[in-house]
């Protein structure tokens, strides 16, 4: 049931509040504030150096922003692959403690085989899904629930950012288990966290202006997405959102890959969205949109108010998100472009739910 949505995919990006908020529920106690995982999924990363992280699509730009937390809160190196090559690539995995692996269904045939391999390569094996009774819930090692409810848009929304919101508190724990997180600043952490419902749910209020945005993207043929840092995962994701539901040829890159190859493909001609709140590389990204500007590149730049008040967007259109703490940014950034893709999809008349060649559960490699 739709309820009073158009489409399951729309029902599902406003579902996003209460899911991230039930999703954090199984990571954080909520009387003290700290952080843990679910009864019977103990997982403890004292002694772990080195994660191993596999997934498919969507799950695997999760993974990518996984990467960043993991190293950055709680300081382990991450391997990262999508699964279609962990499977096969037969890396030698012997200084990895832990494999994570994250897919919504469960059930996707390459996630599966990447799974296996790690376990007959006797490693321990832990899975971020939202479906508890799937293959891949059933033989790992330990299961972390996403609690996103069923997802039916093929597209997915709630489930990457429950996956992120489980990845954030895990690497809170993470880093709290190996002492580079104190009870304070664990406290802070888990305090942001309660944050993202409320600030997803401003980034929803921002429907209307990118209706009116995805109007003029559904015009055009092209368009590429930049971001830095945390921002670099969302751009690929928002490419993909794009490209799958509406059709629109985008590519997703690290802005600072502009100048080693895409700056030659602006002009007029090409859509750029730029992914920059105002983090600790928001002067480099902005230095990259302004390399994209002088070439009459047509550019939305997607910020927050810090970033919006800094100046220096000459002919860029804004689209504004309120400012927050870090570990926060990948939860939140990902709304509107969620909602960019799906308006412009909208806009073009494609079968939002259901597009075309793409299925909700990939059983065959
Ligand atoms: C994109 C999308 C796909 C899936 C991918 C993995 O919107 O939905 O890219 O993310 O097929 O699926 P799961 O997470 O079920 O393993």
């Amino acid at each position: 049931d739709k309820g009073n949505h158009r489409h399951f995919m729309q029902k599902e990006m406003f579902e996003q509040p209460e899911v991230l908020s039930h999703t954090l529920g199984a990571y954080v106690n909520m009387t003290d504030g700290r952080t843990r995982t679910p009864k019977g999924q103990e997982l403890d990363f004292t002694k772990v150096r080195r994660i191993a992280l596999s997934a498919c699509g969507t799950g695997y730009y999760a993974a990518l922003v996984g990467r960043y937390y993991f190293e950055r809160y709680a300081g382990i190196a991450c391997d990262l692959d999508v699964a279609s090559e962990f499977r096969y690539r037969e890396s030698p995995l012997s200084d990895v403690d832990l494999a994570l692996f994250i897919s919504q269904s469960g059930e996707t045939a390459d996630t599966l085989a990447s799974l296996r391999y790690a376990k007959s390569q006797g490693l321990k094996t832990a899975a971020i899904v939202n479906v508890p009774e799937s293959t891949i819930a059933r033989e790992a090692d330990v299961v972390l629930p996403t609690l996103a409810g069923p997802e039916i848009g093929v597209a997915s929304t709630k489930a990457f950012t429950c996956q992120l919101m489980a990845l954030a508190a895990l690497a809170v724990r993470a880093g709290v288990d190996r002492g580079v997180i104190k009870a304070d600043e664990e406290l802070e952490f888990t305090r942001a966290l309660m944050e993202a419902p409320r600030l997803v749910n401003e980034a929803l209020h921002l429907e209307g202006e990118i209706e009116h945005i995805a109007r003029d993207l559904a015009t055009q043929h092209h368009a590429l997405y930049l971001g830095r840092g945390f921002s670099y995962p969302l751009a690929l994701e928002g490419a993909l959102k794009l490209k799958e539901i509406s059709y629109i040829h985008a590519e997703g890159y690290a802005a600072g890959e502009l100048k080693h190859g895409p700056i030659a493909l602006i002009d007029e001609t090409m859509q750029v969205v730029v992914v920059a709140p105002h983090d600790r590389v928001f002067e480099k990204t902005v230095s990259n949109m302004q390399e994209v500007a002088a070439r009459g590149g047509r550019i939305l730049l997607i910020t927050d108010h810090k970033g919006a008040a800094s100046g220096a967007m000459d002919g860029a259109r804004l689209l504004v998100l309120p400012d927050m703490p870090e570990i926060l940014i990948p939860i939140v950034f990902a709304v509107p472009l969620q909602m960019l893709a799906y308006h412009t999809a909208v806009q073009m008349g494609t079968d939002v739910d259901q597009p075309r060649n793409l299925a909700k559960s990939v059983t065959v490699e």
